[in-house]
């Protein structure tokens, strides 16, 4: 039987203890590397967080599974058990380039069902957490449930890079007629703030092509408690241990979009 309590208890510890770690950073010299790209980057700090993570859990729960972006927890064949899924910094080039920015975001599924999802504001020490089916906090303030929005008033997350030309889109099927629609777009580089952002309504919807299991586990349970939708854009259920492009909407305008700007 796994105490969720506990396990919730320790996440928020571990949580604000790799805020300061990654604080105390601002003033060492970075190591900074590249993986798949030039632009795709990889920090010293991004690893050691991850190790911080991986060994405290391995400690105080060792039958629990984590799934990591550097590559320092287990390598999932299946969803059974507890497993965390762990973005150490989720917005790496504007800790790399702005000191901010930049999240730290954990899911935790319990059988391949989101349970606990945290979404970390280091730079703001402020903590976005929601336990399924108990409610959602901006550190101790309940968070409302996301409300409709028409598409004219909407305000939407979206990188620029998805509104020219790209591999992961028909070229005659662009998002720019929902950019011209909306009334702004936003494109702030950390599928983790952008998630939070949703969640508190300072955002209706973020849109990506392309983003990793630990991208989007912690936001994902998160925006759901509140009743935001999340699903590829073909509307379809994400699966939680693969890539997938994403559309994280209020209730309402997620069908609007998909239905007028993403099906053809
Ligand atoms: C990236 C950020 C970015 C998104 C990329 C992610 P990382 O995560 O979330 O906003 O557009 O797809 O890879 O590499 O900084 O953890
Ligand atoms: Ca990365
Ligand atoms: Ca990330
Ligand atoms: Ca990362």
């Amino acid at each position: 039987m796994t105490c969720w309590a506990s396990v919730d208890e320790h996440a928020k510890l571990w949580l604000k203890e790799a805020g300061k770690k990654i604080i105390a950073s601002f003033q060492t010299a970075l190591e900074i590397n590249t993986k798949a790209d030039a632009n795709d980057l990889v920090t010293n700090i991004d690893q050691q967080i991850e190790q911080y993570f991986t060994k405290e859990i391995r400690l105080t729960f060792p039958s629990h599974k984590i799934l990591g972006e550097e590559g320092f927890g287990d390598e999932l064949v299946n969803t059974d058990g507890v497993i965390w899924i762990i973005d150490p910094i989720d917005g790496t080039m504007n800790f790399v380039h702005q000191q901010r920015n930049f999240f730290i975001s954990i899911g935790i599924l319990d059988n391949g069902i989101g349970k606990l999802g945290y979404l970390y504001d280091v730079v703001h020490d402020e903590l976005y957490y929601a336990e399924a089916g108990k409610g959602a906090y901006w550190d101790e303030l309940k968070l409302p449930k996301l409300e409709e929005v028409p598409v004219e008033n909407a305000l939407i997350g979206c990188s620029a890079t998805w509104m020219a030309p790209n591999r992961y889109m028909d070229p005659t099927n662009t998002l720019i007629p929902l950019a011209q629609d909306v009334r702004g777009t936003r494109s702030y580089g950390s599928a983790a703030l952008e998630f939070a952002y949703v969640a508190t309504g300072r955002l209706d919807a973020y849109i990506s092509m392309r983003l990793s299991p630990w991208d989007f586990a912690g936001g994902k349970i998160i925006v759901e408690e509140l009743g935001g939708i999340v699903t590829d854009l073909n509307g379809e259920k994400l699966s939680i241990l693969q890539k997938s492009s994403i559309l994280v909407a209020k209730p309402g305008l997620h069908a609007k979009i998909l239905e007028n700007y993403l099906k053809k």
